[in-house]
This record gives C-alpha cells, sequence and structure tokens, in this order.
C-alpha cells in the first residue's frame, strides 16, 4: 500500500466528506487513503467486506486526522442503498464529494453467461452507480455544492468481446453521466467520470478471468494513478478524464474510423476470449 504520491499533503480537501464505494479494495481503498492524505474531514468507506474495511479503517486512523465511517452495504441492492442514505445523512447531513467506484466484471461469452450474472454487473455497476447518485444529489443540489466521480473505464468506449455486460454497464454510466452534467450546468454541482485501461487490482482474480488474464498486464496502471485522477476529478468541471490521458486518442480514432480501429480491436480481444484455459 503505497501511502506517498504526489498528491501528498496539499490538504486539497481540507473539510470535506466523502463517501467513496468499493472502498475495501484495489482503486478504492487507495483513493480512500489519498482523500485521507489530503485533508478530507470525513470518508465514508462503503463495501461488502466488513473485515477488509475495517483493517482501512485502523490503517487511516493510525495514519491520519480524518473521522473514518465504515458502512456496510451492497450497492445492488436498492433498499440496502436507501438505508444507508437516510442514515448517513441523518448523522452527517449531507456530502461533498461521491466516488461512485464500486464495480466488478466477468469474462464469458453472452451465449454462456447467465442472465443472473448480467444482471448482477448491471445492478451493481450501473444501478448502484444511480442509487447511490439519487440519495445525495439533492442535498447537494440544495446545498449548491458537491461533486460525483463515476469510475467507469476505457470499456465506456470500446465494446470487446468477452465483456459484454461490463462495457455495457460502463458505457450506460458514461451515457447517464453525460446527461447529468448537461443538467447540472449552473447549479454548483458537478460530475466527472474517470475512465482507466487496466489497472493492477482484485478485479481480475474472480474464476471467470482464470488462466485469461489479459496478456497486456504489462501496460496495466497501478491504483496509485487512477486515485489522483479520482482527485483531480473531484475538482473538475470535465465530463471525462481517461487514465493514461494519450487513450483519448484512442477513443477519438475509434470514432473517427470505427471502420479500421473497432475490428483491430475486436481481434486482439476475440484472441484472448478463444485462448485455451491452461491446465493446472
Ligand atoms: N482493475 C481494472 O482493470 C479496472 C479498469 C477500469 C475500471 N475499473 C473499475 O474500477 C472500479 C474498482 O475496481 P478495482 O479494479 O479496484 O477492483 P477490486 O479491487 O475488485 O475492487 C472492487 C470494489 O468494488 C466493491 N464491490 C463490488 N461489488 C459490490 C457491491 N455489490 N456492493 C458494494 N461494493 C461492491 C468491492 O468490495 P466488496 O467485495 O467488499 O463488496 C471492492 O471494494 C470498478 O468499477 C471497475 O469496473 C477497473
Amino acid at each position: 500500500m503505497n501511502i506517498k504520491n504526489k498528491s501528498s499533503n496539499r490538504n486539497k480537501f481540507k473539510g470535506k466528506v466523502v463517501l467513496i464505494t468499493g472502498a475495501s479494495s484495489g482503486i478504492g481503498r487507495q483513493t480512500a487513503i489519498d482523500f485521507a492524505r489530503n485533508g478530507a474531514k470525513t470518508i465514508i468507506l462503503v463495501a461488502r467486506s466488513k473485515s477488509k474495511l475495517e483493517d482501512l479503517e485502523k490503517y487511516l486512523k493510525i495514519n491520519f486526522p480524518s473521522k473514518i465511517v465504515v458502512y456496510l452495504c451492497d450497492i445492488s441492492k436498492k433498499v440496502e442503498v436507501v438505508k444507508m442514505g437516510r442514515e448517513l445523512l441523518e448523522k452527517l447531513g449531507f456530502i461533498d464529494i461521491l466516488v461512485n467506484n464500486a464495480g466488478f466484471g466477468l469474462l464469458g461469452r453472452v451465449q454462456d453467461q447467465s442472465i443472473e450474472d448480467i444482471e448482477s454487473i448491471t445492478f451493481t455497476n450501473y444501478m448502484g452507480m444511480i442509487y447511490c447518485t439519487k440519495l445525495f444529489l439533492d442535498s447537494m443540489i440544495s446545498r449548491r455544492s458537491g461533486h460525483i466521480v463515476n469510475v467507469a473505464s476505457v470499456a465506456a468506449s470500446f465494446g470487446v468481446a468477452g465483456l459484454a455486460a461490463y462495457c455495457a454497464s460502463k458505457y450506460a454510466m458514461l451515457g447517464f453521466s453525460e446527461s447529468l452534467h448537461h443538467e447540472l450546468h449552473g447549479t454548483g454541482v458537478g460530475i466527472t467520470v474517470v475512465s482507466p485501461i487496466g489497472v493492477k487490482t482484485d478485479f481480475f482474480s474472480n474464476a471467470s478471468f482464470k488462466d485469461r488474464v489479459p496478456n497486456y498486464t504489462g501496460f496495466m496502471l497501478k491504483p496509485e494513478k487512477v486515485s489522483e485522477s479520482i482527485l483531480a476529478a473531484a475538482n473538475s468541471h470535465r465530463l471525462e478524464i481517461i487514465v493514461p490521458f494519450y487513450v483519448r486518442m484512442g477513443v477519438w480514432l475509434k470514432h473517427t474510423m470505427p471502420y479500421i480501429i473497432n475490428p483491430m480491436v475486436g481481434a486482439i480481444f476475440r484472441r484472448q476470449l478463444n485462448k485455451p484455459k491452461e491446465t493446472p
């Protein structure tokens, strides 16, 4: 766990109340550490894994003065999210920054995936983000202050073989955020999407990726790099920050010359999906 990075000790978020979903692991965990390092007053850590959240809480309390609140919630379940919102708003009054980061993907052909798996990805990555956004949007607008950061992916711009439900959830997240970005114009409330390429986290540890972890792992980012962009996004007027920035050129090329880029991207991911599973 890296507690030193470029954004250290700037107190950029002094006095701010921040809620991070998916804080128990990977990008969300690092983001909590970086908000604490940057002076956030209160950080609410949301996920389902009690022990992982409590370990992080302990670590943050030892190292930083921020107040830490742990909240166990499955964000794919509307009733749980509504309960969380009611309790947190009663306790804290408002939050300044909402980081919708919780999410997961399953590798597999649409034909082979169960409808329940597809629903689970959609309800976590897309509806979960909407449930959480709806909880805090009213209070942000009435205070004329607040920022929502949605963690999508470059999969919000490229539909790839083996990740249809995941890509769809991230495209949907980007579309929803773009509309909301326009609606929020002039309200004092912002929304920014952070779209990274592959990141070295537990994302790829679920069984569907077994022996098929992408062979581009050498290019993957560290969670610290994405966290840095999430903190930048929380103070940004931009709709989308792609990480690293030069991948935006790839997205531009895809939209400009889809007939060239789509077959190339398609072939790379199809090869990966068709790779025979290694036998132990
Ligand atoms: N790793 C990548 O290559 C990559 C690239 C682009 C975008 N992203 C996006 O980055 C975000 C974070 O992923 P990561 O890479 O940090 O993966 P990770 O290490 O697996 O972390 C995922 C987090 O999401 C939480 N989560 C999953 N389902 C949840 C649910 N139903 N309710 C509440 N929390 C839930 C997990 O916590 P619990 O299991 O404790 O609930 C965990 O804290 C995801 O949205 C992912 O799509 C990842």
